[in-house]
């Protein structure tokens, strides 16, 4: 969890005009900026931006909301990434998740940095071996190899024989090493438990973090023996769907040259470094995931994929295609790079030599056009239904691109090629209001819609959190007992505002409330549609509601006194402080509504 006070210094520092203004063109109307939402469709602008407020609202479809809600919204991102993003636009770092409790996070510390020294030290292992083992040299030689290169990548070999790695580690039975994934436990039925190492007889590829942490290895056999590659499994260390072989040592190239080149294999990273691009990295053996994306995206804003010529390349370039979609605005280049059947990119770069591979990357397919070959595909444009079923095969492509200029062109190449015009493809996809319809309906509930004074209340403290000191226990309760049905949302908000702090302002609160409490989006999105309120005025208002609540509990019970005939002393000594506290309350309500 990110901290909330985090959250609030964040918005205190990132001017929404100008995160906004990155993607919509807004202009200044009054106190607010003004433009077409890109929410949805529209002609003229009711898409507001409050600088005061930090906030968004469109009176058109009802989008709103804060910095964050709006780059989620807009480009897809999730909270922390969304947070993180605009942290990094101010400059700010986001503390580390702090879910754990210390003694929790000093074991989960422990425990990973015992992982990583077990997998620091069999790398050196791998690494020594590999000078005495002239097989597994001359394997690496024989694909073009140097030394040098070797070393940067720290290859290394795992020689012949079942637990080597117990020269490495005086205890060869510790769980450590099961978890680091370098050994295997077999069970035996009812027998003793066998324990041998994961990896034999295979040159050693580590796969470090881009802290440069050895946190797996690839290993390849030396002959046609299978399987061709072994991987770490999965361990505390190490998600394949999320790392990537070779970004480490890649990272001062790929700024150098200003895109990252990502290809489907060990050999390929190694063997492009060695003939002149350094700026390659590799997807673990598995298909490329968002995560993978984002994690290129953070080095630099241009990425080429690169496939092998084959079916198995032609599918896992659709779901890289797939992968970059929700990355995919206007200030980035994605594209896709098909080689000739039968190549990857070590086997290229060997036959057709540098300069020819650097042409393709230079040729490779933008996505727009990879995007639109795989709409149109097979589909025959010259009858309807061909054109139908292409249309209906870009949709959730273009769906999940964010609203961009890019998604434009491609929304007006579909419609062209489609026989369409551009606002019925972007009608016809639901384009035009992606939010609106993401956006979650406040759940409907069964209590009475907040109305009268306690409504009244909740609309001041929505617009001015801070005024929520102002409010004690007596006045809560007088409230809820007038309204006990909504006793609850109101002290709900006061628990929201106080726990806000002493610089708690409007879009803090929509921004807590949006996470943790969408009871709320009606009334926030009611604030957020209004002109920006007076502090002082509302603090009045607000004193006067809780004024009237009270007086109204007051009121009740005296009637309720005079209805059992005021009989005892007691009752007749109630009535008359009542009575007294009624005229008190009357007269400071008098004087504060007197004229200044
Ligand atoms: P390839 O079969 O294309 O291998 O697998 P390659 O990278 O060209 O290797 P060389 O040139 O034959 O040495 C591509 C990637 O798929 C994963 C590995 O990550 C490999 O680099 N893979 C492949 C495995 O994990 N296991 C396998 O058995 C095969
Ligand atoms: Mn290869």
């Amino acid at each position: 969890m990110i901290p909330q006070s985090f959250i609030q210094d964040l918005l205190n520092r990132v001017d929404i005009v100008d995160v906004v203004g990155r993607y919509v063109q807004l202009k200044k109307g009054g106190a607010n900026f003004m433009g077409l939402c890109p929410f949805h469709n529209e002609k003229s602008p009711s898409f507001t931006v409050s600088p005061t407020k930090q906030f968004y609202h469109c009176f058109g479809c009802g989008a709103h909301g804060t910095a964050i809600g709006f780059l989620i919204e807009f480009s897809g991102l999730g909270f922390v990434e969304a947070v993180k993003d605009l942290a990094q636009n101010v400059g700010m770092t986001v503390p580390e998740e702090d879910r754990l409790l210390p003694a929790q996070r000093a074991e989960v510390q422990a425990k990973s940095l015992a992982l990583s020294d077990v997998m620091t030290r069999a790398c050196d292992f791998y690494r020594q071996q590999l000078r005495g083992a002239p097989a597994a040299i001359a394997y690496l030689k024989g694909r073009g190899l140097t030394g040098e290169i070797a070393a940067r990548f720290g290859l290394g070999f795992a020689p012949p024989g079942w637990d080597n790695l117990r020269t490495v580690f005086s205890d060869y039975d510790s769980p450590a090493l099961v978890e680091a994934g370098l050994v295997i436990d077999r069970e035996e039925d009812g027998g003793p438990r066998k324990r041998y190492d994961r990896f034999r007889e295979r040159i050693m590829f580590p796969i470090r973090n881009t802290k440069g942490q050895v946190i797996a290895f690839g290993g390849r056999v030396l002959d046609g023996g299978e399987p061709k590659y072994l991987n770490s499994p999965e361990t505390p260390l190490f998600q394949k769907g999320s790392e990537l072989y070779g970004l480490f040592e890649a990272r001062q190239a790929i700024r150098a040259a200003g895109y990252v080149l990502v290809t489907e294999g060990y050999m390929d990273v190694v063997a492009l470094a060695q003939l002149g691009f350094p700026q390659a990295v590799a997807t673990l053996g598995t298909a490329c995931t968002p995560t993978h994306v984002q994690k290129l995206l953070r080095q630099t804003d241009q990425v080429v994929f690169s496939f092998d010529g084959d079916a198995a390349g032609r599918r896992a370039a659709r779901r890289a295609l797939e992968a970059c979609l929700p990355h995919a605005t206007d200030n980035r280049t994605l594209k896709f790079l098909f080689l000739p059947a039968e190549h990857d990119p070590d086997s290229y770069v060997r036959e057709h030599g540098a300069a020819a591979f650097e042409q393709q990357v230079r040729d490779a397919m933008p996505l727009s056009q990879f995007l639109l070959n795989e709409a149109l595909g097979d589909n025959d444009l010259d009858s309807s239904e061909g054109r139908a079923r292409a249309q209906f095969d870009a949709k959730p492509l273009l769906q999940a691109m964010p609203p961009s200029a890019l998604r434009l062109q491609l929304v007006r190449s579909l419609a062209q090629k489609t026989g369409t015009a551009p606002g019925e493809i972007e009608a016809l996809f639901e384009l035009a209001q992606p939010v609106a319809k993401a956006r979650k309906v406040a759940p409907k509930t069964k209590r009475t819609p907040p109305m009268g004074l306690e409504r009244q209340m909740m609309r001041l403290l929505v617009a001015q959190p801070l005024l929520s000191s102002e409010l004690d226990e007596e006045a809560i309760g007088a409230v809820a007992q007038l309204a006990p049905d909504n006793a609850e949302m109101l002290r709900t908000l006061i628990g929201c505002c106080k726990a806000l702090g002493e610089r708690a302002n409007f879009a803090a609160l929509a921004e807590q409330l949006r996470q943790t409490h969408s009871e709320f989006d009606a009334l926030v999105a009611e604030i957020a549609g209004e002109t920006e309120s007076d502090a002082a005025a509302a603090r009045l208002e607000l004193l006067g509601a809780v004024r009237q609540a009270k007086m109204q509990v007051m009121k009740a019970e005296m009637d309720s006194l005079a209805a059992q005939g005021l009989s005892g002393d007691e009752a007749k000594h109630r009535y008359r402080a009542l009575m007294q506290q009624l005229e008190q309350l009357r007269r400071e309500a008098a004087v504060e509504n007197m004229p200044r």
